[in-house]
């Protein structure tokens, strides 16, 4: 086994897209990798400066996070590059819709397939280079296009992308391989 010492290298990483509104009501939109699930009803993320922060703040904590697509990813990765503080126009150039959220004070990209609302619960670290938000999932919306049988959200229908950080690329997720607290019964 090679050694790379430590790295930030968790793999995959989610690519989630946070929704704010900045303070001219225009809905904002920016790529986090550093996220993932905390406890049962909860999200945390890592969260930097930009202008998506400031929104927060405007906003009551309020956010929505949709995940990345192979059919969303080039947009996906244009607002986790350029700030809204830097491109007036940053939303238009990604084509998305957006309507809000019913929830919370926050726009939803109707091209993802699945949305959390969210609301921030506390701050981890807080300092002038951002902070660990851990946020409360409020509720989570699925395009009916995207649901199985029995109604509930079909992941392999979405075409999710996860972010490979040692490669920096973005992968594509494939088929179903097994059935997770149930294939390993065979070797019991
Ligand atoms: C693949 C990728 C992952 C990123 N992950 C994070 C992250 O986890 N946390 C963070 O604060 N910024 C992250 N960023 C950077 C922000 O998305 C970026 O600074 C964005 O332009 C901020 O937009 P805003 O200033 O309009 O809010 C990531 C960017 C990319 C491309």
């Amino acid at each position: 086994m090679k050694s790379f010492g430590s790295k930030p290298w968790v793999l995959p990483q989610p690519v989630l897209i946070i929704g704010t509104y900045n303070k001219d009501g225009k809905a904002n939109a920016m790529n986090a990798a550093w996220g993932g699930q905390w406890d049962m009803h909860e999200i945390m993320i890592s969260m930097g400066s930009h202008a998506t922060t400031e929104n927060l703040k405007l906003n009551n904590g309020e956010f929505t996070v949709a995940f990345a697509t192979a059919e969303t990813m080039v947009a996906s990765d244009f607002v986790g590059i350029v700030s809204a503080n830097k491109d007036p126009k940053k939303m238009e150039k990604t084509g998305w819709t957006e309507e809000k959220a019913p929830n919370v004070n926050a726009p939803v990209f109707t091209d993802f397939p699945m949305t959390l609302e969210c609301r921030i619960k506390e701050k981890i670290d807080e300092s002038a280079e951002g902070y660990n938000l851990v946020a409360e999932i409020v509720n989570v919306l699925c395009d009916e296009k995207y649901l199985d049988e029995k109604g509930n959200p079909d992941v392999e229908k979405m075409n999710l992308i996860i972010y490979d950080s040692v490669g920096h690329n973005y992968i594509q997720l494939g088929k179903v391989v097994g059935k997770a607290f149930s294939c390993g019964n065979e070797i019991k």
